[in-house]
């Protein structure tokens, strides 16, 4: 039987790049099959995940946001790194890991349903920035992390795959970051490898996945 052909990943990142990592690491560590990182954007120069997508081997570029006069420019400048790399809506996968610009309902358009975002927060709960510090605020008993496909709206696609994280006594932002982060890194990880392997087919708000 001939191979299935490969997922192209594209991920864009703002800043540190754990899950990017995470997902890179289960590429790499033969966890997922059939799914090759080919492209890591971010809009900082200084996002310290370009360092560690290249120590991989990974082409990593930094578009600058200032070098383009509108969004619909710079995220034409995206759309035509992620195609020059393999990244198409017909062949590509694009992952948000920490990026920090709201995308154009038409460029999300264009990669409807190939387009993933890691959160978190167990959402509807808490979307928006500081998802931890207002799970906190607001006194939740457990929050935790979501991934779910890209719609226009921000944080409100159809859910992937969400774990939930106990808030404990005394936790700060920082601890229960930290604690919801390890989950990240499980679940992201996770969803690409349900995708790569053909199993999320989205019906309306749901996402439903195939047994292997
Ligand atoms: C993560 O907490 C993710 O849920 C949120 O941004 C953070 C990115 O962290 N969207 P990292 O860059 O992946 O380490």
């Amino acid at each position: 039987m001939p191979n299935a052909p490969t997922c192209n990943l594209g991920i864009l990142v703002s800043g540190r790049g754990s899950n990017m990592l995470a997902v890179i690491r289960s590429i790499e560590r033969g966890k997922i099959k059939g799914a090759k990182v080919r492209i890591v954007i971010s809009d900082r120069r200084d996002a310290r995940a370009l360092e560690e997508a290249k120590k991989h081997g990974i082409e990593a570029v930094w578009i600058d946001p200032a070098g383009a006069p509108s969004r619909v420019e710079y995220e034409q400048k995206l759309l035509s790194a992620l195609r020059k790399s393999g990244v198409t809506p017909e062949r590509g996968l694009v992952l948000l890991a920490g990026f920090m610009r709201l995308l154009s309902p038409a460029f999300v358009d264009a990669f409807r349903g190939r387009m993933m975002n890691i959160h978190p927060s167990l959402l509807p709960s808490f979307p928006g920035l500081k998802a931890q510090e207002q799970a906190l605020d607001y006194g939740v008993k457990a929050s935790g992390c979501t991934v779910h496909f890209v719609v226009p709206e921000v944080d409100s696609g159809p859910i992937i795959l969400q774990i939930a994280v106990k808030v404990v006594e005394g936790d700060t932002p920082e601890l229960l970051s930290g604690r919801i982060l390890r989950q990240e890194h499980r679940i992201y990880p996770l969803a690409v490898k349900l995708f790569v392997e053909g199993r999320l087919k989205i019906e309306g708000r749901k996402v439903v996945t195939a047994r292997k």
